[in-house]
């Protein structure tokens, strides 16, 4: 691996209409990394994944993958070719299909351009076992994807990810609606996915969450970055609690 930066935010403004959403936000996340991202309602934090994935495109600044590579001209898709997986905050699993199906889809939509869709190798169909495994989801593969409870399909998508074996996975809010026993099973499954080659990103509210996952977090506030570290630190700190632990403690389910 040669590359080191998986994401790098070089002063990027992104604005809707006379509204400043991001302010010259300059931000880096390494390969290796998992990265908590809080702050409070209207910081810009998911701004900030759909800058990342095209899906909003930036007034001003620049935003390189793996290094060097600038997204500014790319397309939503070619930046998802590039491999940013990004996951909403709602499920949008395939619900008539099977678990294995929707996995299937994900894993050919890395391959084929065509309609024309050729057999699954024996080595695809062990890469959607390998992935139904690290996902939890081994025994309920052949269930409609409709019926699996709101953990599994928030896990299903997270498999529909990372079969396309992206560089940078992207989560909004991945524990939400989770019981603890749930958050602790996404808790786990995001510890089997870090590795060396792929960064990820977690946008939560959920404090407890965030400092089991995260190695560093970035507290976002009014479309900047005001504090980065671990969260012993980003939590002890005085601002950060008067923007935000304050507020959130108070209304910890309003977003
Ligand atoms: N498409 C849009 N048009 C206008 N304003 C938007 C749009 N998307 C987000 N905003 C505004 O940008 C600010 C940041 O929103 P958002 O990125 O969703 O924050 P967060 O995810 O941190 O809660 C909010 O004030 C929101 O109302
Ligand atoms: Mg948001």
């Amino acid at each position: 691996m040669t590359t080191k930066q998986a994401l790098y935010v070089s002063g990027l403004n992104v604005s809707f209409g006379n509204f400043a959403v991001l302010k010259n936000l300059s931000w880096t996340v390494d390969f290796g990394e998992v990265r908590g991202v809080i702050g409070p309602n209207g910081a810009g934090k998911t701004t900030l994944l759909d800058s990342l994935t095209g899906k909003t495109k930036y007034q001003s600044g620049d935003i390189y993958v793996k290094d060097t590579v600038s997204i500014k001209n790319l397309t939503e898709i070619e930046i998802a070719k590039l491999g940013i997986g990004r996951k909403f905050q709602k499920p949008s699993v395939f619900s008539g299909l099977s678990g294995f199906q929707n996995l299937e889809i994900a894993l050919r939509a890395g391959h084929s351009r065509s309609i024309y869709q050729p057999k699954l190798t024996s080595r695809q169909r062990e890469k959607i076992h390998e992935t139904s495994e690290l996902i939890g989801l081994s025994s309920e593969l052949s269930r409609n994807a409709g019926t699996l409870a709101h953990g599994q399909k928030q896990w299903l998508e997270i498999g529909m990810l990372i079969i396309a074996e992206p560089s940078v996975i992207l989560l909004d809010e991945p524990v939400a609606g989770m019981n603890s026993e749930e958050r602790g099973k996404t808790a786990e499954l995001i510890s089997n996915i870090r590795g060396p080659n792929i960064a990820v990103v977690v946008v939560e509210h959920d404090m407890e969450f965030v400092g089991q996952v995260c190695d560093t977090v970035t507290v976002l506030h009014d479309g900047r970055v005001m504090i980065e570290g671990p969260m012993g630190v980003v939590q002890a700190d005085p601002q950060v609690i008067d923007v935000y632990l304050g507020k959130e403690a108070a209304s910890a389910s309003s977003h």
